[in-house]
């Protein structure tokens, strides 16, 4: 038995009311561990998650609500990974490693399983991509050819969620949105403004703008666009914006996060270089 599978087993044990070894925390312990991803022996450290190190070593997990800069919150489950000795499929943008882990990140059965979470975002929402302001430039889609979506099982729910064009420059879209939060961590984590928040439950789900008021109404919103920018789909956009003319830009994350955290402006010639 492997040392992983041998800590899960223990694990088993634990309370429900204690912490998941999911839900990956940041403490700023240094040990490098020694891991196998994919056949291929790799090492991290323990404060990276399994995404982080896998990323760090070419490895290419698919993501949709994970974002460099912000939290994770393992929302989408695009980047479930196999982990020997446990039934379960695990987020590996929340999984820390374990010494010794076994991980595999392109098996048969997590191909399905991305392939079916795609296609049940498509046929949740209103995706009609030829008159979306992103078309061309839009993460779902990516997936969609990533996973080789060329047909939905599904029935389209074609729901008639909220639109709310009441800010001055921008748009949000309900029926386009796929719950991944950026939109809500941003704002939170790095503008520091709160304005988007998660309303209902199931399939009623919606991120709502200050305690569901208009966008446009909001004392709290600072109009800096930045959920704009990381809203993986259409369902937040610019106005005046024509179909397939808006591309994201997330790098600006960067820029700010590693002048916070280090102290330091980023040279962003040597880093295009
Ligand atoms: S524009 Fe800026 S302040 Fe306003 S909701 Fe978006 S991220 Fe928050
Ligand atoms: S509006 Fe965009 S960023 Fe916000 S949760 Fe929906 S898809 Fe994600
Ligand atoms: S990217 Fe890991 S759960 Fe969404």
């Amino acid at each position: 038995m492997s040392r992983w599978a041998a800590t899960l087993k223990g694990y088993d044990k634990v309370s429900k009311s204690e912490p998941q070894y999911t839900h990956a925390k940041r403490e700023q312990t240094m040990a490098i561990l020694t891991l196998t991803i994919d056949d291929e022996q790799v090492s991290g450290n323990d404060s990276e998650t399994l995404l982080e190190i896998a990323r760090q070593h070419g490895v290419d997990i698919p993501t949709l609500c994970h974002l460099d800069g912000l939290t994770d919150v393992g929302a989408c489950r695009l980047c479930l990974v196999e982990i020997e000795g446990s039934p379960k499929l695990h987020p590996a943008c929340a999984t820390r490693p374990q010494e010794g882990m076994v991980v595999r990140t392109k098996t048969e059965r997590l191909k399905r399983h991305r392939r079916t979470i795609v296609e049940m975002l498509a046929s949740e929402g209103n995706h009609q991509c030829s008159v979306c302001i992103v078309n061309n430039h839009c993460e779902l889609q990516n997936l969609a050819y990533e996973v080789g979506l060329n047909y939905v099982r599904f029935p389209y729910l074609y729901p008639k969620k909220r639109l709310d064009a009441s800010h001055k420059s921008f748009i949000i879209d309900r029926n386009r949105c796929v719950l991944c939060t950026r939109c809500v961590r941003v704002c939170n984590e790095v503008e520091g403004a709160h304005v988007w928040d998660i309303a209902n439950r199931g399939i009623n789900c919606e991120i709502v703008s200050e305690m569901n008021q208009p966008w446009g109404t909001s004392d709290s919103c600072t109009s800096c666009g930045k959920c704009v920018l990381v809203c993986p789909t259409g369902a937040l956009v610019e106005k005046g914006e024509a179909v397939a003319e808006m591309e994201k830009k997330t790098d600006f994350l960067k820029y700010i996060m590693t002048a916070r955290l280090k102290r330091e402006w980023i040279n962003t010639q040597e880093d295009e270089e």
